[in-house]
């Protein structure tokens, strides 16, 4: 199907370039793919994850995650796509593959590839799996040993995304005393990374802020899943805005005569927002319950006790709850996200 799509777009592309000179940006958001990116580079955590982790540490890997998609679990924290999975979509390619499968489906390597590990953050975090500057030296190996080349690069999008993990395990140990000098930090170490990404030739790098956290289900179990937590909310507005000034002024060093920007900022806090608030819209009828959790505290979804007995209670309809269990969005969840940004006109700056 989406190989006859690509057949199609040259001829309709060549038709908007004579007759609709004077809707340069439509055309470009509508006829792009067949000229821009052809591959996907991912770099983060749980949010654009496709299977990096192994089977035996991670949920993911349990019933039911991938109920909805693939049809059995296969190492996405929800019950199908995330968000890279749409993004692969609006650029007309196939999600790229795990890092940790590269040798196995060498068919793939085309599409691009995602080194993004769930619990990572920038720095550190409470996993023993590689943050973000090593999933970017993986990517650097693989350029040294001449997998991509800089043709490969210049024909291709990162999507990177930091969810949170950093400010979790800061938490964990330090409370939030002093949180606001490390949001700082934070944003200092995603500004560091993207500028590696694109020093290694990647055309056009899409940063995700960061999401409403305060309205993640973990937060709002202390309200019955009724409020979001403001303060949580406001932690998310500061990073944000730092994020913002950073690629401003990122994207204002650019010497490049592009139409667009190189450094893109996706905007997950106000498509989660707008989502969460309009729910119908989207056809959520659950906006604040998570769809799949643990019998009782000790229990998540995906436990299972000693005998194999599932532990877990998951609601009748997945594909009308946005989110999944206590962090991660549900497929639908993603879709109507994905939808909102589309709406937002947020990403067809991502195509060039
Ligand atoms: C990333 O992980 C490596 C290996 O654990 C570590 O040496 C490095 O300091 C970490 N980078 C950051 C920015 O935390
Ligand atoms: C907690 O605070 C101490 C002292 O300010 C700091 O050295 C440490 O890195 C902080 N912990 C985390 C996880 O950042
Ligand atoms: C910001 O990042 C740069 C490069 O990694 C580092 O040298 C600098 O110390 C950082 N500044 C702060 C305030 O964290
Ligand atoms: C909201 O989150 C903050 C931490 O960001 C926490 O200290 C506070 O207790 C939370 N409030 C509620 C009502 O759960």
């Amino acid at each position: 199907m989406m190989n006859s799509h690509k057949q199609l777009f040259p001829l309709f592309s060549l038709f908007l370039v004579l007759y609709l000179l004077g809707q340069r940006v439509v055309l470009q958001a509508e006829a792009s793919p067949q000229h821009g990116p052809t591959k996907l580079f991912v770099f983060g955590d749980s949010y654009a994850d496709t299977g990096n982790i192994q089977r035996t540490v991670s949920n993911s890997w349990k019933d039911p995650y991938g109920i909805t998609f693939p049809g059995k679990p296969a190492g996405r924290f929800s019950d199908g796509r995330v968000l890279t999975d749409y993004i692969a979509k609006y650029l007309k390619v196939k999600s790229p593959i795990p890092y940790r499968l590269r040798k196995l489906m060498p068919q793939h390597l085309k599409y691009g590839m995602n080194f993004a590990f769930g619990g990572t953050g920038v720095f550190n975090t409470f996993v023993p799996l590689p943050n973000m500057t090593t999933q970017i030296d993986f990517l650097e190996q693989l350029i040294k040993d001449k997998v991509y080349t800089t043709l490969d690069l210049t024909n291709s999008v990162a999507l990177v995304s930091v969810a949170g993990n950093d400010y979790g395990r800061y938490m964990l140990t330090n409370g939030s005393q002093g949180l606001p000098s490390f949001v700082a930090s934070v944003v200092n170490q995603t500004r560091s990374n993207l500028i590696r990404i694109k020093g290694l030739g990647v055309k056009k790098i899409v940063v995700g802020a960061l999401q409403p956290l305060g309205c993640l289900p973990q937060e709002t179990a202390t309200s019955s899943f009724q409020r979001c937590n403001a303060t949580s909310n406001a932690l998310v507005l500061l990073h944000n805005s730092l994020l913002n000034q950073a690629v401003t002024k990122l994207n204002q060093l650019e010497t490049t005569k592009d139409r667009y920007s190189t450094f893109v900022i996706l905007n997950l806090f106000d498509s989660f927002m707008s989502v969460l608030n309009h729910p119908s819209t989207h056809n959520i009828r659950n906006k604040l319950t998570p769809c799949c959790v643990g019998v009782s505290s000790g229990y998540s979804c995906g436990s299972v006790d000693k005998n194999n007995v599932k532990k877990y209670r998951v609601c009748d309809d997945p594909k009308s709850a946005f989110f999944w269990d206590l962090v991660h969005p549900t497929q639908a969840g993603w879709h109507a996200v994905y939808n909102k940004l589309r709406t937002m006109n947020a990403l067809q700056h991502i195509l060039y």
